[in-house]
């Protein structure tokens, strides 16, 4: 299992990866940050063992690990196709997230058309996905093939991704599925980075919050990052609710239109076809 501290040391490696440079903390991230800081120093003052509390016990939590390979991602191949496949081979035993023991055996990589030119980013395989090995089979898939067709496109148009590359994990867990957190994201992130890379898209639909979070590094709701676009080193990225909040929503009219707006957005940077009826998609009946 990883220190949180590792977690954090990962996720700050991963960050400057990607060009960052300040991170913003608040106060509680501050506490939090104290509070580690002073717990190694009281582990590094503390008396020897034997002198505290007699032998040592066999064990090896405290003992000093050597420092972690840095993990890095080689990207081989002469066509898309070929250098998605090399990095698919090297996300099955990506050892930063396999490192972290909170994430599933099962990779999980993309769909698609390595030549697509809109990528959809979704946040991590659920039950359905690793079942099937394919990101967005699920309940939420259907959903987002639905989508794709009033687009007018098709699953393999499209290029179709997620932050995290495998099932997060949850104590006895059958067919419930969680929300990856920021170690997870950091873990797995040099891989969709890599795959904008091959991909060239000309622009991402970030869907939901942890495609956001991993894609711009904002967190928070989807809400107030929605009708614009963001950048991702060049490629413009549209943020919209996840299909999966639709399913919640019960399809409410308002947030299909809103999700809907976004498409048409992503339709026209893409100099797709709208017709009239099209645009009318999902507006109350007059
Ligand atoms: N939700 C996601 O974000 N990705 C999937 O692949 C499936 C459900």
């Amino acid at each position: 299992m990883s220190r949180p501290v590792d977690v954090l040391l990962e996720f700050l490696e991963a960050e400057q990866a990607r060009g960052v440079t300040h991170v913003h903390l608040d106060d509680g991230a501050r506490g939090v940050l104290r509070e580690v800081f002073n717990s190694t120093k009281a582990k590094k003052t503390a008396p020897p063992r034997e002198e505290a509390e007699g032998p040592p016990a066999k064990t090896t939590l405290d003992a000093p690990k050597p420092p972690a390979a840095v993990a890095k991602i080689s990207i081989k191949g002469a066509t898309r196709a070929e250098q998605l496949d090399s990095l698919r081979r090297q996300a099955e035993n990506w050892s930063p997230a396999k490192s972290l023991g909170s994430l599933r055996e099962t990779m999980v990589f993309a769909a698609g058309n390595p030549e697509a030119r809109v990528m959809l980013v979704g946040e991590a395989p659920g039950y359905q996905e690793e079942r099937e090995r394919q990101p967005f089979v699920g309940p939420a898939g259907q959903k987002l093939n639905d989508i794709l067709k009033a687009m007018g496109l098709s699953r393999e148009e499209v290029y179709i991704s997620n932050i995290v590359k495998f099932r997060p994990s949850t104590p006895k867990q059958t067919t419930n599925n969680r929300k990856p957190n920021a170690g997870e994201i950091a873990a797995c992130l040099p891989f969709i980075r890599a795959e904008i890379d091959i991909v060239r898209p000309a622009c991402i639909v970030a869907l939901g919050e942890t495609a956001a979070e991993g894609l711009l590094g904002i967190t928070g709701t989807v809400a107030p990052l929605r009708e614009k676009w963001h950048d991702f080193e060049g490629t413009p990225v549209r943020v919209t609710y996840h299909p999966s909040y639709l399913l919640q929503t019960g399809d409410g009219h308002q947030t299909k239109r809103q999700v809907w707006e976004d498409m048409l957005a992503v339709m026209e940077k893409l100099d797709l076809p709208i017709s009239p009826k099209q645009r009318c998609f999902f507006l109350p009946k007059a």
